[in-house]
């Protein structure tokens, strides 16, 4: 009796001490099986869904103590290893057809292999709409470097969701993918399954899709997810450090390269746009004073195949300090591109499911702000991360998300 009350006890100082980690957990000392799952599809097997996929069975076997790289340990009694994927939609001849825990290492992917022991997932991948998927410029380069489009027929993807009792979907379209996103989205409306947007076609930040998951009830989490340690997050914490020194930035840059098929889709100017304003806006957001265009370039600078999914960033900023003299800063980033987004993602999972036990549809602003480089509004990353942190605990309940409907994406400074 007396082990029984200590228990409860110290559950109670673990959760008021760690608000990261055991948020209203269930208590699971033995590591037994995990009562609350969360049921996942995904749109696009490439290099992103690889690690998200690898880093859901690495986290299985691994306890809080031993744990790396992950930003919440626990959401609400949802641990990493608690996302079950039940649907998997591709257009690829190397994908469709296999198994989902096969896909994930087929080319042309090319991420670090970090867990290779995935099991197979009785989840065989189905072929999607192709619609603007595929850049046609990837015809000039090697069948193992590019997309091959399987010779096979669509399936239903809203039955496929509905049929698979999915909670949440995930998008992983290629930059510029507009009609296959929104496709996506409207399947994800339809059948009631919450949306996480993790590439830069506005959806989550659209006030006119926002209001359409607003009504139907349904939550969603974006655009464009924003890496654990990426350029962007550094980029924005770099100019908040000169804005709170005083320093004046008076032009900067962000150069990056990189080998995967996310950098050679990229090499199509054309569907870029979204992109560059995502990766503009997140550090523009920062400033009190803009800088004009021509003092700011940030974007995807060249595909060198080499480099497979490892990214190199060239960052630099020129300012002035203390009696207007001048200050330029440098910096030098290399990281494995696709791991990097797989910790931002799978906390913006959690939280859409979390949303959806809580009967909350619409724009989630908190983690939307929080893992996505052009949120609905644009908080300081700081200011997102205790709003998360509230809103797992419930002490908010996302209300404040009708402003996301409104016309003007808003930040907050
Ligand atoms: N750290 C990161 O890697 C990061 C960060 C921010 C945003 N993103 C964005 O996430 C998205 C995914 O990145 P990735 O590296 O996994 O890309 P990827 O090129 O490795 O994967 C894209 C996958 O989508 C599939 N596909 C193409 N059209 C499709 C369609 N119509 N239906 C279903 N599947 C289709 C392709 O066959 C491929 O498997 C990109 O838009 C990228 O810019 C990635």
């Amino acid at each position: 009796m007396r082990r029984a009350y200590n228990v409860i006890y110290v559950l109670h100082l673990y959760e008021a001490a760690t608000p990261n980690s055991g948020l209203l957990a269930s208590f699971d000392p033995g590591g037994g099986k995990r009562l609350k799952k969360i049921r996942l599809a995904i749109a696009g097997l490439g290099n992103c869904a690889s690690s998200l996929i690898q880093g859901i069975e690495y986290y299985k076997h691994t306890d809080e103590k031993e744990c790396i790289g992950l930003m919440h340990y626990d959401v609400c009694g949802y641990r990493a290893g608690d996302i079950d994927v039940v649907a998997a939609f591709d257009i690829d001849a190397r994908k469709v057809g296999k198994d989902v825990g096969q896909a994930i290492f087929a080319p042309p992917n090319c991420t670090k292999v970090f867990y290779p022991e995935v099991p197979r997932k009785n989840v065989e991948v189905k072929m999607g709409p192709v619609l603007d998927g595929f850049a046609p410029h990837m015809l000039n380069y090697p069948e193992d470097k590019r997309f091959i489009i399987a010779d096979a027929k669509p399936c239903d993807v809203r039955s496929e969701l509905i049929e698979s009792r999915a909670d949440v979907l995930v998008n992983y379209m290629p930059v510029g993918s507009e009609q296959a996103t929104r496709f996506y989205a409207q399947a994800a409306l339809d059948a009631g399954v919450g949306f996480v947007n993790c590439m830069p076609v506005f959806i989550a930040s659209n006030p006119e899709w926002a209001r359409k998951f607003q009504e139907a009830g349904v939550p969603i989490v974006g655009d464009d997810i924003k890496s654990q340690i990426g350029a962007t997050i550094v980029h924005r914490a770099l100019t908040q450090l000169f804005k709170d020194r005083a320093c004046v930035m008076d032009r900067t840059y962000q150069l990056n390269i990189g080998g995967n098929t996310d950098f050679l889709n990229m090499l199509n100017r054309e569907r870029l746009k979204s992109k560059k304003i995502s990766k503009t806006e997140a550090v523009q957001s920062i400033l009190d004073v803009p800088l004009n265009d021509d003092d700011i370039h940030i974007g995807p600078s060249d595909y060198v195949p080499w480099q497979k999914d490892n990214k190199v960033c060239f960052l630099r900023m020129e300012g002035r300090i203390f009696g207007d003299v001048p200050i330029d800063l440098e910096l030098r980033l290399s990281v494995e591109d696709s791991p990097n987004s797989g910790g931002s993602s799978i906390d913006a999972i959690r939280i859409c499911k979390l949303a959806k036990d809580r009967k909350i549809g619409g724009p989630l602003l908190a983690i939307s702000a929080y893992t996505m480089k052009h949120p609905p509004v644009q908080y300081p990353d700081e200011m997102a991360k205790e709003m998360v942190d509230k809103f797992i605990l419930g002490e908010t309940g996302d209300l404040e998300n009708v402003k996301a409907c409104q016309p003007q994406a808003v930040t907050v400074k």
